[in-house]
């Protein structure tokens, strides 16, 4: 039986890809399966917490106990996180949100042409910056940076800019880390510094998460 120091705390967590569609039967996606989002809610349920899991369409069973609300599409995914966050404590993204979507919903099925076929993209919202606006100074919020490159200066840009106190850096072009596996190798960049983690199922990285929340939810904001 893990320690129940996340007794009563209410947190939100998002995991997965989105599905955005282009017509009745095709969509655009990504490799995000859900691991490391669900990893976290196991972690932070078992340690007491009140889990709330905004997941996008995967493969994997959401843990017991918690409240799950299943989406499909970026808009649906900030929806249902703007419909909750309010009475958080704690919201932490490990979604790979839909960046884009297409900007048409054709409402038949798109027919064979001769020639290329342009499918043009529009924004989708972006949940996290939307929840660092409306974040009370009680509330913890922290991100993933999925990077290829220059991944702790992105992942510091991505914490001041979306007004974050915590991001989880992924460079994902590292055998072991990233989309899909079950390890991940991360490292957490907050005000105080960068913690480099090891290689880790991502079950221990949803805990090494968790104590960093937990320490920073005691320290209270650093600015
Ligand atoms: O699901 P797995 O297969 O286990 O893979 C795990 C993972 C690689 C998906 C995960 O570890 C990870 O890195 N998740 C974040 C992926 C991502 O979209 O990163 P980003 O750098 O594009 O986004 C930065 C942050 O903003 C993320 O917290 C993201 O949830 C959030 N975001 C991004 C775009 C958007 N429109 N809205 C958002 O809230």
């Amino acid at each position: 039986e893990p320690r129940q120091d996340m007794s009563g705390l209410r947190i939100l967590i998002t995991a997965g890809r989105n599905a955005e569609p282009i017509d009745p039967v095709r969509f655009v996606t990504n490799r995000s399966t859900g691991k490391m989002g669900y990893a976290i809610a196991e972690a932070a349920v078992q340690r007491g917490a009140l889990v709330t899991l905004v997941t996008g369409p995967s493969e994997l069973r959401p843990p017991a106990g918690i409240t799950t609300i299943s989406v499909q599409t970026g808009q649906e995914m900030h929806d249902a996180v703007m419909a909750h966050v309010d009475v958080q404590d704690v919201i932490i993204g490990a979604a790979a949100v839909a960046d884009y979507r297409p900007k048409l919903r054709h409402e038949q099925k798109l027919k064979k042409k001769d020639g290329p076929l342009v499918i043009e993209f529009e924004r989708n919202p972006d949940i996290l910056l939307e929840v660092g606006k409306r974040k009370r100074a009680d509330q913890v919020l922290v991100g993933f940076a999925a990077e290829t490159e220059n991944v702790l200066e992105n992942a510091r840009g991505k914490l001041e800019r979306k007004q974050a106190d915590l991001f989880v850096a992924n460079d994902v072009s590292q055998p072991g880390a990233g989309f899909g596996t079950d390890t991940n190798i991360v490292t957490l960049v907050d005000r105080a510094g960068d913690t480099p983690l090891p290689l880790l199922q991502k079950r221990d990285v949803a805990d090494q998460i968790l104590n960093r929340v937990l320490e920073l939810r005691e320290r209270g904001p650093v600015s």
